[in-house]
């Protein structure tokens, strides 16, 4: 994982609009996150640095990756995508890289790709990738307060392999979406449905900026969380009590409770590190699951949950036996 240096506590931004660290800390448990700095860090460049420190543990070189995945929702260019960008910062092959564009669900969706891949025997080594620059995105004013202090910056990586090992490895993957529910969390411009993909009017109006509804995200997520890792277990003969370690996307610390609680799971198997970074979408599962694994809470033959909900709406969850 990558994080860049600067952190931005509650009370940094309660300095720059009417927001306090009460406020943010009660509804969403978040005390701090990462801003990205202009010139040093950037999506590729993070994700280059999450992908050296996974390599590096894996025991890989990048000569050793097949095909890169890289989920994000901020990538560097309009076009082209992020994977490229990273492909040439590290010394890889001219290798695939594909950019999936599935936000909170990102990097689920790039883990059930590469997965797939591997199970076909086209791939043998890939790389998944998770990276956000969102500091940039929101507006830190009254305007802007609803989303820019929820989101953060960040990136995490993992390498995937194919295994011999009987039972190891991604179980199963679910993926869900329903596209009614796109303006409930989106991005309107620049995109390519007006004549004229931007304008200075829409600086003013606000129209660059995201919008979120935020109560129906919400309770769309308690929903879909359950349900989604239940699927996966279902299919899998497993029950919730199976699970050694749930790794949700780490979009609000409420939601997190609502999940755990649902599915009567213990705080030893939940994680959670949105105090330290708020939500970071398609990075946050690989640095949560980065900052698990180093505090020794990923054990041999464990079984792993992950699950994530998001705008689109997308939803998805990943079974692991580690
Ligand atoms: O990764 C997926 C992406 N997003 C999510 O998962 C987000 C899901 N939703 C949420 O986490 C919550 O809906 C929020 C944390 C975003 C908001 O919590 P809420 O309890 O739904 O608050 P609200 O939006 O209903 O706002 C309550 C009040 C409003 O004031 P009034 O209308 O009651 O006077 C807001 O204007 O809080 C106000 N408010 C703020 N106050 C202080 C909104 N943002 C802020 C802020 N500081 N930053």
């Amino acid at each position: 994982m990558y994080v860049p240096e600067q952190v931005v506590t509650n009370d940094d931004l309660a300095k720059l609009m009417n927001t306090s660290d009460e406020w943010i800390t009660e509804r969403t448990g978040i005390k701090e996150r990462r801003f990205f700095k202009e010139g040093v860090d950037t999506v590729s460049g993070m994700g280059a640095r999450a992908a050296e420190q996974a390599l590096q543990r894996a025991g890989k070189t990048p000569q050793d990756v097949d095909f890169i995945v890289f989920a994000t929702l901020s990538s560097d260019y309009n076009f082209p995508g992020s994977g490229v960008l990273l492909q040439r910062t590290l010394p890889f092959r001219q290798i695939g890289a594909l950019d999936v564009r599935a936000q909170c669900s990102g990097f689920i969706y790039g883990l059930s790709v590469a997965d797939q891949y591997i199970k076909t025997g086209m791939y043998k080594t890939i790389l998944v990738v998770g990276s956000e620059v969102q500091s940039n995105v929101f507006e830190l004013s009254d305007r802007g307060r609803n989303m820019s202090v929820i989101f953060g910056d960040g990136a995490g990586a993992v390498v995937l392999e194919a295994t011999d090992e009987p039972g190891k490895g991604i179980l199963h993957t679910v993926l869900h979406s329903d596209g009614h529910f796109a303006e409930e969390l989106y991005l309107e411009h620049p995109g390519s449905r007006r004549k004229q993909r931007f304008s200075p009017d829409m600086i003013e109006k606000g129209e660059l900026l995201p919008y979120m509804n935020g109560k129906q995200v919400f309770m769309n997520a308690v929903k879909y969380f359950p349900e989604v890792i239940r699927e996966a277990l279902a299919v899998c003969n497993l029950t919730e009590a199976d699970i050694d370690l749930l790794i949700p996307h780490q979009a609000n610390a409420r939601i997190t409770a609502a999940i755990q609680k649902e599915l009567n799971l213990p705080d030893e198997k939940v994680v959670s590190n949105i105090h330290k970074y708020g939500n970071t979408t398609a990075a946050s599962i690989p640095i949560a699951l980065c900052e698990a694994w180093e505090e020794g809470r990923v054990h041999d033959n464990d079984l792993i949950c992950m699950a994530a909900f998001g705008s689109g709406f997308m939803w998805a969850s990943a079974l692991v036996r580690w």
